[in-house]
């Protein structure tokens, strides 16, 4: 793993193969850039897409998960910084979170995807993966993934411009969020499930989450087997 400081911020970038080191919260884990092109046509994703709750033992890599996350809410225009999903009046009220339990290269914890940075923010060190699946109403989906993305929304964002209808603008990005992610998995061979049935303030204490972020999905992923 290299390491250097950007601004205020500690980067690391971890290498395949290697194990690594403890890091402290807020540090930026470096993503690899994600590919633009693949194997598999849109068409067939959509064919072959399924909702899977048990996945394969072998990790996923450090380029899947930067896959997956840059399907879910990628920077695709940098100029003005649109993303891969659409986001009504680009007011972006979602945020992404990643635990990680079964990575060689990333300690267990909890991370935050940053978008620009096209980087991951550990935010909570440790397994917090048996306490997300109890706040689930104890699915095993959770616990057996080496990887689960939680997509959580920040209504306030988007009321800003939108009031009240802000809140079911939320929800729908977090559906083209998800969709985005069941699609890049199906190219990539990595099964997932959006979970819906949880207790919020369980899902919420599990990622130490704001007042004002919501969790609107859970997403195991892992190997197909
Ligand atoms: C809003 C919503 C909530 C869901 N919640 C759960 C859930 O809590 N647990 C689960 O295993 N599947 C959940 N699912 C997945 C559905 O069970 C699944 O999409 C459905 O059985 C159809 O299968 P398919 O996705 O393979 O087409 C949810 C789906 C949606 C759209």
């Amino acid at each position: 793993m290299r390491a250097w400081v950007a601004g205020a911020v500690m980067m690391v970038l971890p290498i395949a193969g290697q194990t690594s080191p403890l890091l402290e919260p807020g540090t930026l884990v470096a993503l690899p850039g994600a590919a633009q092109s693949g194997g598999m046509s849109v068409e067939q994703a959509l064919r072959e897409r399924r909702s899977v709750r048990s996945y394969g033992r072998d990790p996923l890599s450090m380029r899947e998960i930067a896959q997956l996350l840059w399907a879910a809410q990628g920077v695709s225009e940098p100029r003005q910084g649109f993303r891969t999903a659409p986001s009504a009046g680009a007011t972006f009220p979602l945020e992404v979170d990643l635990l990680v339990t079964g990575i060689p290269e990333l300690p267990a914890g909890v991370y935050r995807y940053r978008p620009r940075e096209h980087s991951l923010e550990l935010r909570v060190p440790g397994d917090r993966r048996r306490t997300l699946e109890a706040a689930a109403l104890g699915q095993s989906s959770i616990g057996n993934a080496p990887v689960v993305m939680v997509i959580s929304g920040v209504t306030p964002r988007t009321a800003r411009r939108y009031g009240a209808r802000a809140e079911r603008y939320v929800h729908m990005e977090a559906g083209h969020a998800a969709q985005n992610v069941y699609l890049q998995g199906t190219a990539l061979g990595i099964g997932t499930v959006v979970i819906g049935a949880f207790r919020d303030d369980g899902v919420a204490a599990a990622l130490s989450l704001e007042r004002s972020e919501e969790p609107l999905y859970i997403m195991p992923l892992g190997r197909l087997r």
